[in-house]
């Protein structure tokens, strides 16, 4: 039997009435956050095996969840970038089930998700359909430039290629764009004065914008 979805606004209005009751406590929101995570780790490893290649793709890594409240809080650092009344344009580059974009669309963007793999866009598409994940390669993507927010989570294992997509992105993004990286490998664009740098995040991870 398919899942009946229920409208994400149902679910923040219900959280913002248990916030304001006093009843959602700091926590249960850490509860809820380990449970994300271990829901994550179950699709990880029922697909793969685990932290491993992609069985179809050996030069990326397989589905691997980002924690989610280390999601949570860099998106939360970019969205206040933005004005309250905007609703910036993201994209997760390498999207898997669509977890991140559909975090970001629970802070006010507009998300989006290029996932290479068909069996996570299907089940991406069943889980999230809000999230907006589709088929497509990263490398050839062509609407970079559309985006206010560019996100991925080192899509790659082969690190010439990883680079190769980091390059691009960095090329194409438009002025004003914020590219969240995680496990990125380059570092052209720190001596770069194409580039400011907003938030250092623990080893690989970096936030910074176009100029
Ligand atoms: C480490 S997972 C990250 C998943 C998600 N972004 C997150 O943070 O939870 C990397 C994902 O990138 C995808 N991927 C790898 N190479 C890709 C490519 N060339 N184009 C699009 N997606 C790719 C993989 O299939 C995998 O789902």
């Amino acid at each position: 039997m398919s899942p009946v979805p229920v409208q994400p606004e149902v679910s923040v209005g219900t959280a913002r009435c248990l916030e304001a009751a006093g009843a959602l406590e700091h926590r249960h929101l850490t509860i809820l956050l380990a449970m994300m995570d271990e829901v994550q780790s179950y699709f990880m490893h029922d697909l793969e095996g685990g932290i491993a290649a992609h069985a179809e793709h050996p030069e990326a890594w397989a589905y691997v969840g980002m924690n989610v409240e280390w999601a949570l809080a860099q998106l939360s650092f970019v969205r206040g970038c933005f004005p309250a009344t905007a609703a910036p344009s993201f994209i997760d580059c390498g999207a898997g089930l669509g977890f991140v974009a559909m975090l970001a669309r629970g802070l006010g963007f507009r998300p989006g998700g290029i996932e290479l793999c068909s069996r996570y866009v299907a089940l991406a598409e069943r889980l999230f359909p809000w999230a907006q994940t589709f088929e497509g390669n990263v490398l050839t993507y062509p609407h970079y430039a559309d985006h206010d927010v560019i996100f991925y989570y080192g899509p790659f294992k082969d690190e010439g290629l990883q680079a190769r997509f980091e390059h691009k992105v960095e090329a194409e993004a438009k002025p004003g764009a914020i590219i969240i990286a995680n496990r990125k490998v380059s570092e052209e664009w720190r001596s770069s004065s194409q580039f400011r740098l907003l938030k250092e995040d623990g080893v690989g991870s970096w936030i910074f914008q176009k100029c």
